[in-house]
């Protein structure tokens, strides 16, 4: 029996949020938020700490930089139950990456330092002790720089071993969509896109005609939908849950809390209803406090939302 459930070799930071700013930030003033939060950041740790908090056998492997911040992020994914015995830490000029959320009344700037990020390459991963689970996840394709071109033999070698794979690509900041994406769904089981991914990737303008699209590249298409929750598609089968109906604090790491929600379901061998359905729910209780785990630190809170909704 392999040792992990999960697999996850990706990006670990901090995600630094200010509440309250004023619509427009003019240049050179001072201007002031009502709250702020330093919580885990990044869609590979959030993935791999709301998995852990599921219930599923979490392994990490990432690098961070000799500093204070990446100590912090470190520290929440071990408190977390994820293993971060292969997470390596560089000693050089880089450090650990670090992203700022502006939440303004109408919108939100999100402003990303790559830092190790997009220096993790193919060298700094253990093979022995990544392959020895059932499934890889993969996040934030595009600001794996490094990484990014060894992505190709990284889920060779993952299928050739015989675990599944899935992939949430996030935004790519280019909005190229390019790095041999095409090339490396021919090697992704589950394929976990938002809609306006889906329609960038495609080269579509409507979610249903990319899922269609889609479903003819990989065996399983699940689009995150927001409000309107998510839809699937298994070759010629279609599938649809709704979102919950609940008061929205916080839309940071919704995406990655439904991909938790959603494999840890698939892992366990559950029907696509099912899983579905799951990540609606946690994609929901991702929002319902800020950063994209503070609702699944809270093991009363996390398990009182899940046995109710
Ligand atoms: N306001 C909301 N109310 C209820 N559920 C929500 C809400 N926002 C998000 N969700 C849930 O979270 C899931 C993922 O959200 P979304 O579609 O925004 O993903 P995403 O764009 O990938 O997010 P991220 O910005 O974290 O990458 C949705 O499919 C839905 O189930
Ligand atoms: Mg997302």
């Amino acid at each position: 029996m392999p040792r992990f459930d999960v697999t996850i070799a990706g990006e670990l930071n901090l995600d630094l949020i200010l509440y309250g700013l004023p619509d427009e930030l003019p240049p050179e003033r001072e201007l002031l938020a009502d709250r702020m939060m330093l919580t885990l950041g990044s869609s590979s740790a959030i993935v791999a700490h709301n998995l852990s908090a599921l219930g599923s056998r979490v392994g990490f492997q990432s690098l961070i930089g000799d500093d204070s911040l990446g100590q912090i992020a470190l520290d929440r994914l071990r408190e977390g139950g994820v293993d971060v015995s292969r997470v390596r830490r560089v000693h050089g000029s880089t450090t650990t990456g670090l992203t700022v959320i502006l939440q303004r009344p109408g919108s939100r700037n999100i402003l990303t330092y790559a830092g190790t990020i997009a220096e993790f390459s193919i060298q700094d991963i253990d093979f022995d002790s990544l392959l020895d689970s059932r499934h890889f996840h993969m996040s934030s394709l595009y600001l794996h720089r490094a990484l990014l071109p060894d992505m190709p033999e990284l889920f060779r070698r993952v299928k050739e071993a015989g675990l599944s794979l899935s992939l949430d690509t996030n935004d790519d900041p280019q909005d190229h969509w390019e790095g041999g994406l095409k090339e490396l769904l021919k090697y992704v089981d589950v394929f976990l896109p938002n809609a306006r991914e889906a329609t960038r990737i495609t080269g579509t303008t409507d979610t249903e005609a990319a899922v269609k699209r889609l479903a003819e590249m990989v065996p399983l298409v699940v689009a995150k939908l927001g409000t309107k929750g998510a839809l699937a598609q298994r070759g010629a089968e279609r599938f649809a849950s709704p979102a919950l109906q609940i008061t929205a604090v916080d839309p940071v790491g919704a995406g990655d809390s439904f991909d938790a929600g959603f494999l840890h379901e698939y892992l366990r061998g559950s029907d696509l209803t099912t899983c579905l359905a799951s990540g609606n729910r946690t994609g929901a209780l991702s929002v319902t406090r800020p950063g994209g785990t503070e609702a699944f630190r809270d093991k009363e809170y996390r398990e009182g939302f899940l046995r109710q909704h």
